[in-house]
């Protein structure tokens, strides 16, 4: 196994999240290449686990923590680390210490660029990105939203412990139209597939239905909603937990249509 930095013959199959066998992640559209583009000016990192043969198995991603969705200084913030565990496609590659190989490489490069800690998220439930796994690593819970903790292990004896920056607005329901609001930083395939299924089920509903999309990869945007991605209809959330399918998004919006 071989840890390296992205170099712009993988760009594309990083893009895809390494699933490139996967209709879902087409449906994602092209917000993670244009994101891609403008984050390599604001300090991303990506390195990516290839095995013996030279696929592409796993991917670590990490920009500076002010960029990020939490508050804190001097810090890298792990965007996310995944190691292809599918069958389809390229394979599981899971449990071979791939994840932990791409961790200790995060770390060290973001030691070198003088950082004074690293920070990750995590969810508390034995699912998705856990927060155990980092926990395992010698990361604490700095903070917590949710079910979304933000983990984090210091490089620096003074260095200061991160916090989420936390919802400041959110949409409100207005009289005699259905909006459904998407905000996206575009870094994920999963938020953006979402994003994407709530863009084309108002098209389809038609008139009464009105898209708005906020692009929070703009740090100003993001700091004015404190949320970098989430589906509202009306006031109320969608629940980005496993992505949901496009045609619950279009249920949900209908129903908001028949109450007008
Ligand atoms: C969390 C994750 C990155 C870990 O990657 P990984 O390569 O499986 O991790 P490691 O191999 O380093 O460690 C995992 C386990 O495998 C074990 N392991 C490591 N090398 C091993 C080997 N050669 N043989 C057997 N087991 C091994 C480790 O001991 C560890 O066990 P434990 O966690 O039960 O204690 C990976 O599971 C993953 O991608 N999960 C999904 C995360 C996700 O959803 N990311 C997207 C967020 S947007």
């Amino acid at each position: 196994m071989k840890i390296i930095d992205l170099a712009p013959e993988h760009e594309e199959i990083y893009c895809q999240c390494l699933e490139d066998w996967s209709d879902e992640i087409r449906e994602a559209g092209s917000h993670k290449r244009d994101w891609l583009a403008e984050a390599k000016g604001r300090g991303l990192r990506v390195k990516l686990a290839l095995n013996e043969t030279g696929t592409v198995a796993g991917m670590i991603q990490y920009l500076p923590i002010e960029q990020s969705p939490a508050d804190g200084r001097g810090h890298y913030f792990i965007l996310c680390v995944w190691v292809h565990g599918h069958k389809q496609g390229r394979g599981n590659f899971q449990k071979k210490g791939m994840g932990t190989a791409l961790l200790q490489a995060a770390e060290a490069d973001a030691r070198g660029l003088g950082a004074r800690g690293m920070a990750a998220w995590g969810v508390l439930l034995p699912f998705w990105m856990r927060a155990s796994w980092f926990r395992k690593h010698g990361y604490k819970k700095a903070d917590k939203l949710g079910m979304m903790a933000l983990m984090w292990k210091p490089f620096a004896p003074d260095a200061q412990a991160p916090a989420w920056i936390r919802p400041r607005k959110k949409p409100q329901a207005e009289a005699g139209r259905v909006v459904v609001t998407g905000l996206l930083n575009g870094w994920c395939p999963a938020m953006s597939m979402v994003h994407e299924r709530a863009r084309r089920a108002a098209a389809e509903l038609g008139g009464a239905v009105e898209f708005r999309e906020i692009r929070t990869a703009d740090r100003d945007v993001f700091l004015e909603w404190g949320i970098s991605d989430a589906l509202f209809v009306d006031g109320k959330e969608i629940r980005n937990g496993p992505p949901p399918k496009y045609e619950k998004i279009k249920r949900k919006i209908a129903r908001q249509v028949r109450k007008l």
